[in-house]
């Protein structure tokens, strides 16, 4: 097993040689420091699955922060310091390749959580590994890998982490985990979609009415986190299907309907063109749409939306209400109508309605502008007032309509206009 895993860790295809040096150079500095050194979580799970890992969180049995200390003095970088938590944040030197390593890397002292009451945030102190594990969501999430001196790629499995990864089940590590904290509930189901997993059966039996009636004293920003990281998911749909089947939905508000199915696949969707992407917003959009404007804004309220994210579910909401009044409408109409929505918003509702004036809009008509500006009316004497931004608007709409194709037609319905 332990040459398995360091096999696995000197893969470069799964751990980039840099990012390796990185850990050597830790666990060097750990040592050192007398001070055992493990990295834990998602990097061991996804290591053991032969997935490329990506976070590097670093545990220490002793002072994470005076570790954070020493690394900068030898490597250079900065440290943030959380000294009621006992952890640091280190932000790598300019030295190290950024596009490899991440920009940095969060320095942790192992510990004991205790929970005051079901969803409250846990009170910390400072404890062993045994203890580090112990106090996490899932038996595939509760192993870690020594990294100081001779004990370089040691497992510790100490709830069979690995029989569970080995067997595609998560796992909770007692029957109080989803009261304590909801949020795993959501993680569960990530890691189920994700993976192909299965949730063991006690522990899918602890989704109970009890542990679901605390998701609704969630704030609504933890809940809107872990709804984002679903969305950010390639298997996003099978995920938010699955979360509503459990009930989690009524628990977070009341009019949150089910995930469409037949809107599925345009989760996975990238938008085409120039417009900026963003699953996290599509998900919501497709998710809500149907909803009237109440319904919205209540949920919107309730998972803390950004007054961005709430206008785009708007926009798409209110624009998929209005396509029948559209319908066979000039482009000018078209455009008059959309530009003041955020492009998303609109492509989500092409994808779902197929409109192609909807996709000529995006990929063409909201580029048109005519070859006269403000200062060319100016020149021509027009004085200034909202009659600028009518004739240009009339302008662009003959282009729209094409009833100019050329600048100098364009000239002729100018001087028509300003007589
Ligand atoms: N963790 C936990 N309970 C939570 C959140 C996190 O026990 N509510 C622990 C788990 O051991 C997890 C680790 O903290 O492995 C790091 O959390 P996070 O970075 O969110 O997850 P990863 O394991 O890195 O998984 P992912 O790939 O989903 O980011």
């Amino acid at each position: 097993m332990q040459k398995d895993l360091l096999r696995l860790m000197r893969d470069p295809n799964l751990l980039p040689s840099e990012k390796q040096t990185l850990l050597s150079d830790i666990a060097a500095q750990a040592a050192a420091m007398d001070m055992p050194c493990y990295i834990v979580g998602g990097f061991v799970r996804d290591l053991l699955l032969n997935k490329p890992v990506n976070d590097l969180d670093v545990i220490v049995e002793g002072d994470a922060i005076k570790l954070g200390q020493e690394l900068v003095k030898k490597y250079g970088g900065k440290l943030t310091t959380h000294q009621k938590f006992h952890t640091a944040i280190w932000y790598l030197p300019s030295t190290f390749t950024r596009s490899v390593h991440p920009s940095s890397l969060d320095l942790i002292t192992a510990r004991k959580e205790t929970y005051q009451h079901p969803g409250a945030l846990p009170a910390i102190k400072p404890s062993t590994i045994d203890d580090d594990l112990r106090r996490r969501d899932f038996t595939i999430n509760a192993m870690a890998v020594r990294l100081d001196g001779d004990h370089f790629g040691e497992l510790l499995d100490p709830l069979n982490g690995q029989a569970d990864l080995e067997k595609g089940i998560v796992r909770v590590l007692h029957p109080r985990s989803f009261m304590d904290d909801p949020t795993r509930i959501f993680r569960a189901i990530r890691y189920e979609g994700r993976y192909s997993f299965a949730l063991e059966s006690s522990t899918l039996n602890l989704i109970n009415p009890e542990a679901l009636a605390v998701i609704t004293r969630l704030s609504g920003e933890r809940i809107r986190h872990e709804l984002d990281l679903i969305f950010e998911e390639e298997n996003s749909s099978r995920m938010i299907l699955r979360a509503g089947s459990l009930g989690i939905f009524e628990r977070i508000h009341p009019d949150l309907p089910m995930f469409d199915p037949a809107y599925s696949d345009y989760l996975n969707m990238d938008p085409i063109l120039d417009i900026p992407t963003s699953r996290t917003a599509m998900g919501y959009m497709l998710w809500l749409m149907d909803l009237m404007e109440a319904g919205i804004m209540s949920i919107a309220e309730r998972l803390d939306f950004t007054s961005d994210l709430r206008y785009s579910v708007w926009a798409v909401s209110q624009l998929k209400k209005s396509l029948p009044f559209l319908v066979n409408s000039k482009p000018s109409v078209w455009t008059y109508a959309l530009e003041k929505l955020p492009e998303l918003s609109v492509y989500v509702v092409y994808l779902v309605s197929r409109e192609k004036a909807l996709l000529d809009y995006l990929s063409m008509w909201r580029h048109v502008k005519p070859h006269t500006t403000g200062n060319d009316l100016k020149a021509r004497g027009l004085p200034s007032g909202p009659r600028f931004g009518e004739v240009l608007s009339q302008l662009r709409a003959a282009w729209l309509d094409g009833e100019v194709s050329s600048e100098d037609e364009e000239g002729q319905l100018l001087i028509k206009l300003l007589k």
